[in-house]
């Protein structure tokens, strides 16, 4: 595809990398030959050549991670491809170099359905998933401003794996360079990847998961209530306050630390309350009578 002589092409772009092509094909087969052995550097940046890495393995021997030769032209990897396209690297884009690590995101595909053999009409496809702090500025951003464009974040035609134009017409070009560096204007037909639904989730941090496990053992722990109305202060609506805590037992109230209080603050004055009438002295000062 990247060859084909009937193909309209346009000028060369400017942005040839510094090193020789002399010097670009050595790191090239030096980065074959030590992916023969088995290494890989998926950190490389696209812009410029880079020096193998020297890591020492778990037994202590030194191993070479593969140089990765400059490809700014996009004549290994086109700057039309997927990955590309939604990761420029240290390649210029229409935002600068400088925000693309701010776009990035974990990813899973999940595939579902039988296999084709097993029943070759059946609904299958892949689920993309995706995490990420902000839906708009990564998720959202990849997709519409940079997949969705035929010019950003270069202007070699949109995304062919994910893009979409609004329609449903798959007629679609892509630029791709050949050896020179050359642009093609690569037309392709069908469409790759049709979407079918999609949702947004929230999932909650690790501090979130921390805190629902923390409130699930306390729970745990304490499997018989206590009747904290003992406790001056604590009467029917702070007793089910506490209750809705998962604080049913005098040795909770007894063992929270300050930080552990704090956390319990909210509208209702609990935590205003506690303090006031020392709920965990009290508590503290129970436990010790009932062991004594
Ligand atoms: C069914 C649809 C999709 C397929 C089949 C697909 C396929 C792939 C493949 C094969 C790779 C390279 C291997 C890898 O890093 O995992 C990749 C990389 C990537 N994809 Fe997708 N993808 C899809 C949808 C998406 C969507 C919707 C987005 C974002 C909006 C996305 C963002 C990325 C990113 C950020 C990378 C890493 C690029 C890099 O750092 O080199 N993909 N995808």
């Amino acid at each position: 595809m990247a060859h084909a002589p009937h193909l309209p092409s346009e000028a060369a772009p400017d942005d040839a990398p510094p090193s020789s092509n002399k010097a670009a094909i050595g790191i090239l087969m030096l980065t074959i030959f030590l992916d023969l052995l088995g290494f890989q550097n998926n950190n490389f940046q696209y812009q410029f050549s880079e020096a193998p890495v020297i890591v020492t393995d778990h037994s202590g021997n030194e191993r070479g991670i593969p140089a990765t030769a400059a490809d700014a032209r996009g004549t290994i990897v086109p700057k039309a491809a997927h990955i590309r396209q939604i990761n420029p690297r240290a390649g210029q884009s229409d935002r600068g170099a400088e925000v693309h690590p701010l776009k990035l995101m974990l990813r899973r595909g999940v595939t579902f359905g039988p296999e084709m053999e097993d029943e070759p009409d059946a609904e299958r496809g892949l689920i993309f998933l995706s995490y990420q702090t902000s839906i708009v500025n990564q998720f959202l951003f990849l997709q519409s401003t940079w997949a969705n464009s035929a010019n950003a974040p270069a202007s070699v035609g949109r995304d062919p794996l994910i893009g979409q134009d609004g329609s449903s017409n798959p007629k679609r070009t892509i630029k791709i360079p050949d050896a020179t560096g050359r642009l093609n204007v690569c037309p392709f037909h069908g469409r790759w990847v049709v979407p079918t639904a999609g949702g947004y989730f929230f999932a909650p941090g690790i501090e979130g998961l921390r805190e629902l496990s923390r409130h699930v053992l306390i729970a745990q722990a304490s499997p018989e209530p206590e009747d904290l109305s003992q406790i001056k202060g604590i009467g029917p609506v702070f007793l089910k306050k506490l209750a809705g805590l998962g604080i049913t037992r005098f040795d909770q109230l007894a063992n929270l630390t300050e930080d552990e209080v704090e956390k319990l603050d909210d509208d209702s004055g609990l935590v205003k309350r506690a303090r006031n009438e020392d709920w965990i002295g009290q508590a503290r000062e129970l436990v010790r009578s009932f062991r004594a």
